[in-house]
């Protein structure tokens, strides 16, 4: 008997079809009525869950008797309580590496964006303001040959320091849990306390995974550790942040400007940033291409494939769970 898949976000038809081959597929379907509630209705069925941006744990898979394995489209993996899908011996996979480039060209959009201002002279332009040569008022500030922080130097910050050092000629300062030898040597990259980095950095970049220890690791005290003449560019996960701290110091001046990806809440509907020219908001789209999220939707298919089949998948987040 085949095994039964559940997507608990979108999936593409081309997905859906390579998965049928080997098993039943279900997407719940908006037309037809509220999604979760056809996630919930079928879930005791399914044996694997497939997609992104769900929060899963023991209040939403405690009817899920048959679970083995979820597969995430997305290569963090806060959304999921681990500890709980340890305790079911659920397997959880996400998709690491083919994300990392566009994931960095994106750390690197936020950062020329804001500090050239591109998004609120692009509105300033359209909306027929381009009367005169423009002046200091609506200058921007450099890049190339600026410090850049990067907090959290794993895959994608790694790929943001390449572009920084090796394209823009900047310094690289980095810090989190362990030392990087192979970066210092091959970029230049010096390691530093948090707050160092804080106080030293022109663009200060935070790619931490968001755990106990990351949660609010930006707050008021660390916000005024910053230059006056800095940003903050976040594309890791928005509770990172004290989002309210930053409002205040996008406001007050305590901080240049802030390009983010990532939000406490999400989606944003309605933000107080929105009414900030120096924050450049996007609406969480680090890995957002075409080729990127095809290529995520392959790596997931394959893990869950393998999940179910009985082999061990590429991409296991929890491999104590697994016996095979
Ligand atoms: C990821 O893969 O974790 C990105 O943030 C997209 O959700």
């Amino acid at each position: 008997m085949k095994k039964t898949v559940l997507a608990f976000s979108r999936l593409t038809p081309a997905m859906a079809e390579r998965l049928q081959a080997d098993f039943n597929v279900i997407v719940p379907n908006p037309k037809q009525g509220d999604i979760t509630a056809q996630f919930n209705e079928a879930l005791p069925e399914a044996h694997g869950l497939i997609g992104a941006g769900r929060k899963l744990g023991r209040a939403q898979l405690e009817g899920a008797a048959k679970l083995e394995v979820v597969s995430s489209v997305s290569v963090g993996y806060d959304n999921y309580d681990v500890d709980y899908f340890n305790e079911r011996g659920i397997a959880l996979t996400n998709t690491p590496d083919v994300l990392t480039e566009t994931t960095a060209d994106l750390g690197f959009a936020l950062i020329m964006g804001c500090a050239r201002r591109t998004a609120e002279l692009d509105a300033w332009t359209k909306a027929g303001n381009w009367q005169a040569t423009v002046g200091p008022a609506l200058f921007g500030s450099d890049v190339h040959g600026k410090t850049l922080g990067i907090v959290g130097l794993g895959n994608i910050g790694a790929a943001i320091a390449r572009r920084g050092a090796l394209g823009f000629g900047m310094q690289v300062l980095y810090a989190g849990n362990s030392r990087k030898p192979a970066l210092e040597q091959e970029l230049g990259a010096q390691f530093r306390s948090l707050e160092q980095l804080l106080g030293e950095s022109d663009f200060v970049c935070l790619m931490v995974p968001l755990s106990q220890a990351t949660r609010q690791l930006i707050g008021t005290r660390e916000l005024k550790l910053m230059k006056p003449s800095a940003f903050l560019i976040n594309l890791s996960r928005g509770p990172v942040v004290d989002e309210g701290a930053l409002i205040q110091a996008l406001s007050d001046g305590t901080i240049r400007g802030a390009g983010l990806d990532v939000y406490e809440k999400e989606p944003l509907g309605q933000s107080p940033l929105f009414a900030l020219p120096n924050a450049l908001t996007l609406p969480h789209v680090g890995s957002a291409t075409a080729q990127t999220r095809e290529a995520m939707a392959n790596r997931a298919l394959d893990n869950l494939r393998a999940a179910l089949l009985g082999e061990r998948p590429r991409d296991l987040v929890n491999p104590q769970v697994w016996k095979g």
